[in-house]
């Protein structure tokens, strides 16, 4: 039993052996050829049927998307496309699509738009496109993996459920248990817990804790935001990868950020040709993009490094632009604002070419608590990096190890103390300075393909009034 893939390439070694393949009809014409796919690649199967009566019934019945089970033997392809095909000898359906269904689903051959695909998002995963998209999610999850593993990290794992809110931020999905057969919501005082519990915005906090032992660490799991942000980058459900390391100072966070990324983009271009080159050519018919968008943007951020700048030079940058009339940016420059993303696509797209951007030493009044004070007492050694389309696809920082500074921070952000007890008291126990980010996964995923909505890359995407399916 041979994967379509394992077929394709091993073809040269298994001529005239007899194997048996399973998938998913894509095509068949001239009642002998059947295209079959079975998701291990983008490529399809060639099968040659036989004009004998029980191939013709076959041919008469079968329908796209149909799925199948074929026992052949492998030839020599006269075709010039692939080297080999199978000369079928046993088929056997597993199921027929009916024509009607099939037309009104998004497995009729024809373009479909992306929203389309997402109202059918079970069975997204046979379209050619997504499932390269899904292919290469996937490689970049493993070489993510990979990388660390090969660098000296821990995978932690850091729990879903949480008391506290890393980010700060203004909402969090709050979990509360039902009695299902009363229909009720138990009170959180006589609950599971006993106290109030949420889905986490960050596995930050345990892995600091983590990386005070271990040294190096990194999480990669889901995390949940509950902010209503209906914008094409944003998930309420996304995944993403913190990496936590002790003794880092904020320059070396900084590094580790361009090589890990840098990384990712090289395994990726070199493990994923094929599917890379079939999405561009989706993307140039269906978006008008150039012949080698995908490559192109990819190479570039392989080739030059990283332009690093603090937030105050941004902020000068932004200014200058503005009075030269180069832009107009609807929401005024001044220091100690939050960066919009107008203001991070103009740097990053216009300003510096599509060559990725790390800002560092931003103002502590728009960064969260747990961010290492400067000396100047107004900055802290806060980085965010800025990807070309994308904008901000990794935020990190040097994290505050002093007791002290970091117990008053904590007073002059109202957080709450009894409950962070524990992160606190790390400070107590051979604090040291330790630097970590969070990769936003999705985000890359949705660079690297290309996409225009996050809610492409992702099987089951959670955004604001969608978690149906
Ligand atoms: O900037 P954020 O909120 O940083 C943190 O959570 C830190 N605790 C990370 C750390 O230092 N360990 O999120 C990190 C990244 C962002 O840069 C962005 O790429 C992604 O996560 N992100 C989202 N991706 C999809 N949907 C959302 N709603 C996202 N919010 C953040
Ligand atoms: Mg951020």
């Amino acid at each position: 039993k041979y994967s379509v893939k394992e077929l394709l390439n091993q073809g040269k070694f298994l001529l005239n052996k007899k194997v048996l393949v399973e998938g998913w009809i894509r095509s068949f014409r001239y009642s002998i050829f059947i295209t079959l796919n079975d998701g291990s690649t983008i490529q399809n199967l060639q099968i040659i049927l036989s004009t004998n009566k029980l191939d013709k019934i076959i041919m008469k019945k079968i329908t796209i998307g149909s799925s199948i089970r074929v026992i052949g033997i492998v030839k020599k392809s006269i075709g010039k496309k692939q080297y080999i095909e199978l000369q079928s000898l046993d088929i056997t359906i597993y199921e027929l699509v009916n024509p009607k269904i099939l037309q009104k689903s998004i497995l009729q051959p024809k373009r479909h738009s992306f929203e389309k695909l997402r109202e059918q998002a079970h069975l997204r995963f046979q379209t050619n496109i997504f499932s390269c998209i899904m292919r290469i999610r996937h490689h970049i999850a493993f070489c993510i993996h990979k990388y660390f593993h090969e660098h000296g990290f821990f995978y932690l794992h850091t729990p879903i459920i949480t008391t506290s809110n890393c980010e700060g931020t203004g909402k969090m999905f709050q979990i509360t248990t039902m009695d299902l057969k009363k229909n009720q919501l138990i009170d959180y005082t006589k609950d599971f817990f006993k106290c109030k519990t949420y889905l986490s915005v960050s596995g930050q906090l345990e892995a600091e804790t983590a990386s005070l032992g271990l040294g190096k660490v990194y999480t990669f799991g889901p995390v949940f935001r509950a902010e209503n942000s209906n914008t094409s980058r944003h998930l309420s459900e996304f995944w993403m990868i913190e990496p936590e390391i002790a003794f880092y100072h904020l320059e070396e966070n900084i590094n580790l950020a361009e090589k890990f990324l840098k990384f990712i983009i090289r395994y990726i271009v070199e493990n994923n040709m094929e599917d890379l080159i079939f999405l561009n050519q989706c993307l140039e018919k269906w978006k008008k993009k150039k012949k080698n968008y995908l490559l192109e943007k990819l190479e570039l951020i392989l080739k030059f490094p990283f332009k690093k700048i603090s937030y105050t030079e941004t902020i000068k940058i932004l200014d200058q632009e503005e009075k030269k009339k180069n832009i107009k940016f609807s929401h005024p420059i001044m220091w100690g604002m939050d960066l919009q993303s107008e203001h991070e696509q103009y740097l990053v797209d216009k300003y510096f070419k599509k060559i990725p951007v790390i800002i560092f030493d931003y103002p502590c009044s728009i960064k969260a608590f747990y961010m290492r004070m400067n000396n100047d007492g107004k900055t802290v050694r806060a980085m965010d990096v800025l990807f070309p389309e994308i904008g901000e696809i990794i935020g990190g920082s040097q994290r505050e190890e002093r007791y002290d500074m970091l117990l008053q921070r904590m007073k002059d952000t109202n957080i709450d103390i009894n409950k962070l007890w524990w992160y606190l008291d790390t400070r107590r126990f051979g604090s040291v300075p330790h630097s970590g980010f969070g990769l936003g996964f999705d985000r890359l995923v949705q660079f690297i393909t290309g996409m225009n909505n996050i809610r492409d890359v992702i099987p089951f995407p959670r955004t604001p009034n969608n978690a149906e399916f």
